[in-house]
């Protein structure tokens, strides 16, 4: 079975929008053909390194961000919210921990959405769905949900730019540990988590005045004040990802160069559909979403697929059962994965296995549940003796009320105050450090 970037062409490929004006999807892939890579391949190797340790036990892998990023929101808070959440999730984790943690966005690209159903109903009225802003318009109206090939320039150029803010933030000054104080998100209200926070950025401090005493410095450490932040989003728009994908003039390999990680979601995983095929062949580390019913033999054939070599830090598989389903089928699959010397990094998404509609309609998840997956998740792999190696979230560093619980308790009757993701509820930014203290606790038993 030959690959090159356009195979994927001859397989299923679903989920896909259908383009009313084929000329123009034509002129945009040559477009995007020619515009600058977003990632490198020597970036997207570098995380590879790192997620292999992940996978060995010896870091732990952050990823998250929104749901589905949005045209709207494109602006320099909301990026810099984010940032800042992921640092001081990641400060709270390390020191947990004691290891490096690895921190990828749900950032600059994830903007196609998979969806259940093809149709939309609002009060009688039948839409196509909304795929998210790389495909159609959010707006409910029939003119919105026309698939635009055009979106998908808009898509790049504002990947472009948010991949810039990231570069900045990681490297300019934001990131300094000596900043830690000033990563606190203005409307942290919880008073504990807010305080359990000062104290950890107290302690880092001390920890880094006594460093300077003994002669590392910001200007000679440099990891001291940099970082970074990589990028990831689910492949699913394939035309998009066909079109980014170019040659390492290095080393002749394929790399995906919309981001630096990618993922296949669980509606698309079939091992002989379009994306596995096309995802097969380029070589950045790749996620995939495993549901409640995959059996062991599923994961054992896309890594077959996927990673053929069983190379360390190339796959991901990203845990997604839901509370009351992950106790019943994850034992059996760590156990013979483990028998067949797979080499996988496991993390766990306890978003996409927990959505339900609240009475008032919303759709949302209860943070306990998100709580109790996670809880699952470690316990798990401390009984089966392999490695919990990371956490996949949405979340935003916004003070919205879109999953309710949480110690500041956001209600069913509350969702409506800031309910403002475009697709799916979104932890919010102390929902988010509440659960990275959490996670801390279950890490530093593991
Ligand atoms: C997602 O991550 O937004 C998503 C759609 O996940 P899944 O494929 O696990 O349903
Ligand atoms: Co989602």
């Amino acid at each position: 079975m030959s690959w090159s970037r356009d195979s994927w062409r001859k397989y299923r490929a679903l989920q896909q929008p259908v383009y009313p004006n084929l000329d123009e999807l034509r002129d945009v892939e040559t477009k995007l053909k020619t515009l600058p890579p977003l990632v490198f391949a020597g970036e997207a190797r570098k995380l590879k390194t790192e997620l292999a340790k992940a996978c060995d036990g010896n870091a732990f892998l952050l990823q998250g961000g929104d749901c589905a990023e949005s045209f709207l929101n494109l602006g320099a808070n909301n990026i810099r919210d984010m940032f800042k959440l992921l640092l001081q999730m990641a400060i709270v984790l390390t020191f947990a921990g004691g290891c490096p943690i690895v921190k990828v966005g749900r950032m600059a690209g994830q903007f196609a959405k998979p969806r259940s159903s093809d149709f939309e109903e609002v009060a009688g009225v039948r839409l196509p769905s909304y795929r998210g802003d790389i495909i159609n318009g959010f707006e409910f109206n029939e003119a919105a949900r026309i698939p635009d090939a055009k979106r998908m320039i808009e898509a790049y150029y504002q990947s472009a730019s948010t991949m810039n803010l990231l570069r900045a933030f990681s490297r300019g000054g934001l990131a300094d540990l000596h900043q830690v104080h000033k990563w606190n998100l203005g409307f942290i209200k919880k008073p504990d988590i807010g305080e359990k926070y000062a104290q950890l950025a107290d302690e880092l401090t001390k920890t880094l005045a006594f460093m300077a005493a003994c002669g590392l410095t910001s200007e000679n450490t440099p990891t001291l004040t940099q970082t970074a932040v990589y990028t990831s989003h689910e492949a699913l728009l394939l035309p998009y990802e066909e079109a980014m994908t170019r040659e390492d003039s290095l080393t002749g390999d394929w790399y995906d160069c919309s981001a630096h990680m990618l993922w296949i979601g669980e509606r698309t995983r079939g091992v002989d559909d379009a994306h596995v095929h096309f995802l097969s062949g380029i070589k950045n580390a790749i996620g995939v979403k495993i549901g409640p019913t995959a059996t062991a033999q599923d994961i054992i054939d896309l890594s077959n697929k996927l990673n053929p070599e069983n190379e360390v830090g190339r796959l991901n598989v990203i845990i997604r059962m839901g509370a009351d389903k992950i106790e019943k089928n994850l034992p059996q699959i760590l156990r013979e994965l483990k028998r067949e010397g797979l080499n996988i990094l496991y993390s766990i998404d306890p978003m996409h296995g927990n959505t339900v509609k609240s009475s008032n309609n919303y759709k949302t998840r209860e943070f306990d549940k998100i709580i109790s997956e996670v809880r699952s998740f470690f316990e798990i792999h401390k009984a089966e003796g392999t490695h919990p190696g990371g956490i996949h979230l949405e979340m935003t560093g916004q003070d919205v009320t879109e999953c309710t619980g949480g110690t500041l308790n956001v209600t069913e009757q509350s969702l409506e105050e800031r309910y403002e993701t475009q697709c799916d509820p979104r932890l919010n930014a102390d929902q988010a450090l509440e659960l990275a203290f959490l996670i801390a606790d279950f890490l530093k038993k593991a």
